[in-house]
């Protein structure tokens, strides 16, 4: 006879053993234990995109001579999202500003390891959000008391 235990270990076995077939090891790594999560107050940057399937990303920067000193990301979105925005977030971190803004949906894509054809759209959302965060800094940067006005 078995345990609820016993049961409840064998359905998160399974839904791992279902996870992995259709997830990288670095795509479950960082939707289960995500990077860089939170909102950083006072950004120097800060962008917000909803993305088409309706899920929102957020991405905040901090700034020191046009390098990223820190970033924060959050999202509502699932698991592949927040898998995306924390890799985003890895990809950035200790960057230039030119760099950074040169990211783009195969750097998330091959970072992660790929993510399935339907989830795809989960790494252009992470980097246009970083895109988005860069654009807003360097708006604001000559006239940083504009970022009081920010709908953050
Ligand atoms: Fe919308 Fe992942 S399903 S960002």
């Amino acid at each position: 006879m078995t345990s609820e235990c016993d049961d409840l270990d064998d359905l998160q076995e399974q839904v791992m053993a279902d996870a992995r077939a259709t997830f990288s090891e670095m795509v479950l790594d960082h939707a289960m234990r995500p990077r860089n999560v939170g909102r950083m107050p006072n950004a120097d940057g800060f962008g917000r995109i909803k993305g088409p399937c309706g899920d929102t990303m957020e991405i905040r920067l901090r700034l020191r001579d046009e390098k990223i000193t820190g970033v924060a990301f959050w999202t509502d979105g699932c698991g592949t999202s927040i898998a995306a925005g924390s890799m985003a977030t890895e990809l950035i971190n200790g960057k230039s500003v030119t760099e950074a803004q040169r990211i783009q949906q195969e750097d998330v894509l091959n970072a992660l390891g790929g993510l399935p054809a339907e989830n795809e759209h989960c790494a252009l959302l992470a980097a246009n959000t970083v895109k988005e965060a860069i654009k807003d800094y360097l708006a604001t940067k000559s006239a940083p008391w504009k970022r009081a006005y920010r709908k953050t």
